[in-house]
């Protein structure tokens, strides 16, 4: 669900324009007012202001500490004289990080524990200095090359002679060390001696912090002459007011700032989440990219602006190399991005950079959060799979899901009471459509007391889980992390009992609006907070749910109605008395993750947890799906869905999709079609829709429709062994399922902003239609050297061309990328699991040397045996017209009664005169068909199981 905030905020401030805003739902623009642009933004707008060039910071080369796999070093800023510490660490698998920190910090800043985002402690790697003098400082580890000047500073990465990052390049660092308030100077040396006592003894004396002299001169000039803090001082620093809310900002100023180059890149990706294109725009004429966690109702496409999730990472990509930048903070970020010319001068002298005479393109970045530090890891790939392995590697990969979450998912806010969830099932039987979860939103509960039911509309709930679930099914049921005040509702009561909630700037319970009206926040970022709401998921606490019972987070920016940009106040304090602006980002993250722990721990750790979740941040991947949140039923956001899905994906977090449909808005039919057609071809898969839209289940549209909608959802069915196969090789190697098309042709330039067609893994390629009254879209086909073939009709397209694809309302472009095999379950059922046990087709796409391949992996779908190796990971290969299914990993041993029953070999230009299979039962003949007019066998019932080993011989 999720929230007419606008609606939610006036219910609370003025009750008359409840109806009147509810009726006038028509009218969809996001309410920008109630966001901040940059220049709203006190540390936004000093990092922005940053001059280039000037930079006050040089690396004390005389402190430089070496060890085997790290180095560090001092940065002073000549303006302050405040010092800071730089560390280099090498990390195996070709990662390089930079930390930078404070040398003195006055109070210690926000630090992620570890094992939260970062799986564990990155492995480091040894590393040699190649160069030393009084100037500059060259390390090597693998193929880089770390070169770090002094004056001013700066690093430079260098692969194999080839520059690929500029740190500080153009001189915008700027690290605001923490400080006192303007006060009497002997009170600021005082706190100063409370301190440790400054590491390295170089001779130069640590500065007083404040040195708060003439502060006559007002107005910001930018004399970098100036050399006190004072100078610096700007309205904003130390209280910030937006609207009507007042961030006190007892820290003073404390944001960071950085600027990354990437030398001969034109095109970078990532840092989601926004409406936006797939290759980030320059953010010349617009406010930064903005990485905030909020609900933004109504939000538009085509901006900067932040949405619900922030994942700090950006990949840049060109015909040689991938490299990604992950910058672990969970503060508010921007960054900014433009399009120039590198400086080859400047990069020859650091570099043994040939300066030839072309010109080299550039991307440079600039980011800047508003507090912790700066932790960057530098991703050196060189490819893009290398990449996504890096940051796995660091972040951990996606969870293999449970198989009926990858299947179809019906929801609206609400499904109003028990019949109506018994009515919509049987639609789904009645109309021969298959689906797998029945999601319930927030009226569902006892007035929004998350964990309990609306005992008048479902009096017996778990009766009404176990009907769904007798057919395979599953149910969701929203649980959101703002907590009703209210004395008799127990959660409430514990929370308060036990100090759980997150605290305002003085020390009380921080309260604010939402769904329930007044609302307090659990403090997710508190492990043991975590651990009792891991304990609130067990069957006895949520009384009314089953096994069969999965959870949705929504709300956890988190959303407060009647709080700065719709959400919580910054100088809120949570576990540890961290601000809320140290945590923002992270905070839905925590609610995710609890949840699906408490859901392991109900099943004794039996089953894989599922949790959809708005909010998120790096690491999300491991605990559960997102989706993009309150789209609208319009076709440019059925069209942004696909972008907005690579740039997740990209950034990890693949197991996301879009609300079918829009959710706010009425679809009109054509629209509604299309959207489940293209979803269909998304990781995650489900329909939702506003309370105040008219109902839309699939059986409601006209016949047509209706029909398109159902082979639309077939079509995700028949391919589950297919996606399903794909989340498992992502959980092992990070790499993303929805690809952009780099990603699969990499040294095709042509590709590399295309965003409105993309891979499911590498062996389909989508181009869904989302323009109304289409009558064809025009597809790329990638590579002279390539094959593809339509999946409907099999018909070959070439490679290297845009091919002109004619389209009806039931036709979904999809096409089998020639080189692979895939495997195929064509009975589809009433539910996922219910065709556990069918036979498979195999869909054998040549390539154009007559090659293919691919993989199937099997298990029980659904619980975490397949970690004590009960799966099956099969490798089917063709080539010299043999067909072998061979065990491609020795160490898994489960059982399917599967069988294969059909084969389709696609590109084939001959008919075999004879067809045998053999296996350890000996050798017989199949029968066959083969269709000359799009070059077709079809080999019918080899009836042998499909994880027995076997050939199949065309003679
Ligand atoms: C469960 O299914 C049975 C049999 O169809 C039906 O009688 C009963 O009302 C259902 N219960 C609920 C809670 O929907």
């Amino acid at each position: 669900m999720a929230l007419n905030n606008k609606r939610g905020h006036m219910a609370y401030l003025q009750p008359s324009l409840v109806l009147l805003l509810t009726l006038s739902l028509s009218t969809i623009a996001v309410d920008r007012g109630n966001f901040k642009t940059c220049d709203q933004s006190g540390f936004c707008k000093r990092q922005r202001a940053t001059e280039p060039n000037k930079s006050p910071y040089v690396a004390v080369l005389s402190s430089i500490n070496i060890q085997p796999t790290q180095l560090s070093v001092q940065l002073l800023n000549k303006n302050t004289n405040v010092r800071l510490n730089l560390q280099v660490i090498a990390i195996k698998g070709n990662i390089a990080r930079l930390r930078v920190t404070e040398t003195n910090p006055l109070k210690p800043r926000y630090e992620i524990p570890v094992g939260d985002v970062l799986v564990d402690e990155p492995v480091q790697q040894g590393l040699e200095v190649l160069s030393k003098d009084s100037k500059s400082v060259t390390v090597g580890f693998l193929d880089n090359k770390i070169a770090i000047q002094s004056d001013p500073f700066r690093i430079d990465f260098i692969v194999r002679g080839e520059p690929v990052l500029s740190v500080n390049s153009r001189g915008l660092m700027n690290f605001e060390h923490i400080r006192e308030k303007a006060q009497p100077p002997e009170k600021a040396g005082e706190e100063e001696e409370k301190k440790e006592e400054p590491k390295e003894g170089d001779g130069e004396e640590q500065e007083e912090v404040l040195d708060d002299d003439d502060d006559d001169d007002d107005d910001d000039d930018n004399n970098d002459d100036k050399n006190n803090d004072a100078e610096g001082e700007e309205p904003g620093m130390w209280e910030e007011t937006f609207k009507t809310h007042k961030d006190t900002k007892p820290l003073g100023p404390e944001s960071i700032g950085l600027d990354f180059s990437f030398p001969g890149f034109e095109h970078v990706y990532g840092i989601p989440e926004h409406a936006d294109t797939l290759a980030l725009k320059s953010t010349t004429s617009t406010d930064p990219y903005r990485l905030y966690n909020l609900d933004v109702f109504e939000y538009e496409l085509d901006n900067p602006m932040a949405l619900y999730g922030a994942v700090p990472y950006m990949i840049a990509h060109n015909e040689k190399r991938t490299v990604g930048l992950f910058w672990l903070n969970a503060a508010e970020m921007w960054v900014d991005i433009t399009s120039v010319t590198a400086d080859k001068n400047v990069l020859s002298k650091m570099v043994d950079f040939v300066a030839g005479g072309d010109e080299m393109p550039q991307i440079d970045t600039h980011w800047f959060a508003e507090s912790g530090i700066i932790d960057v890891f530098v991703l050196l790939g060189p490819s893009a799979n290398e990449v996504f392995k890096q940051y796995a590697s660091l972040t951990g990969t996606t969870a293999l899901p449970p198989l009926f979450s990858l299947a179809y998912h019906q929801s609206r806010w609400n499904y109003n009471d028990q019949d109506d969830v018994r009515n919509v099932d049987a639609g789904f039987d009645a109309n021969n459509i298959p689906y797998d979860v029945i999601w319930l939103d927030i009226e569902h509960t006892d007035g929004k007391r998350y964990f309990t039911w609306d005992t008048g509309r479902f009096p017996e709930s778990a009766e009404m889980i176990k009907n769904i679930s007798s057919k395979g099914r599953k149910m969701v049921t929203i649980i959101d992390p703002h907590i009703k005040r209210d004395s008799n509702y127990k959660i409430h009561q514990e929370a308060e009992a036990k100090g759980y909630y997150v605290k305002n700037k003085d020390g009380n319970d921080y309260d604010g609006w939402c769904w329930p009206g007044s609302s307090s926040w659990l403090d997710y970022t508190n492990p043991e907070i975590r651990d009792y709401w891991v304990e609130k998921m067990s069957l006895e606490e949520y009384q009314g749910s089953t096994l069969d019972l999965y959870t949705w987070n929504d709300m956890n920016e988190p959303s407060v109605f009647n709080g700065p940009e719709i959400t919580m106040h910054k100088d809120a304090l949570h576990f540890n008395n961290w601000e809320h602006r140290d945590v923002h980002n992270i905070y839905g993250m925590y609610q995710q993750m609890a949840t699906a722990l408490g859901q392991v721990k109900r099943s004794q750790g039996k089953l894989r947890p599922f949790v959809l979740s708005r909010a998120f941040f790096a690491g999300t991947q491991r605990w559960g799906a997102v989706w993009t949140g309150d789209n609208t039923g319009e076709w440019g956001h059925l069209k942004a869905s696909n972008p907005m899905l690579l740039s997740l994906n990209l950034a990890g977090i693949t197991f996301s999709g879009a609300d079918v449909g829009g959710f706010f808005k009425n679809p009109d039919t054509e629209l509604l079609t299309r959207w489940y057609q293209a979803a269909a071809y998304q990781p995650f898969f489900r329909a939702h829709a506003h309370i105040d839209t008219p109902r839309r289940e699939p059986w409601l549209k006209p016949a047509e429709h209706l029909d398109a909608i159902r082979e639309a959802i077939k079509a995700r069915y028949v391919l589950l062994p297919y996606w399903y196969t794909l989340f498992y090789l992502s959980e092992t190697s990070g790499a993303p399922v929805m690809r952009p098309m780099w990603v699969e042709f990499p040294g095709d330039k042509s590709v590399f902003s295309i965003e409105d067609q993309y891979m499911v893994g590498s062996g389909l390629l989508v181009r869904p239609v989302t323009e109304q009254g289409a009558v064809g879209v025009t597809v790329y086909f990638p590579g002279t050297d390539q094959v593809y073939y339509d999946a409907d009709t099999y018909k070959a397209f070439p490679g290297g061309q845009n091919t002109y694809i004619p389209v009806t309302l039931n036709k979904i472009p999809v096409f089998y990328r020639g080189g692979n095999i895939i495997a195929r379950k064509e009975r589809v059922r009433r539910s996922s699991i219910l065709g556990r046990l069918d036979p498979y087709t195999l869909v054998i796409a040549l390539n154009k040397q007559g090659r293919a391949s691919g993989d199937l992996y099997i298990d029980d779908y659904q619980s975490f045996s397949y970690k004590n190796g009960e799966f099956i990971h099969r490798k089917f290969t063709f080539e010299n017209n043999k067909l072998t299914n061979s065990n491609a990993d020795s160490s898994g041993s489960f059982e399917t009664a599967s069988w294969l029953e059909r084969v389709r070999i696609v590109g084939l230009n001959r008919r075999p005169s004879k067809i045998q299979i053999t296996s350890s039962s000996g050798t017989t003949e199949l029968e066959f068909k083969y269709d000359n007019n799009n070059d077709m066998l079809t080999i019918r019932k080899p009836s042998i199981n499909i994880a027995q080993d076997f050939t199949i011989t065309l003679q």
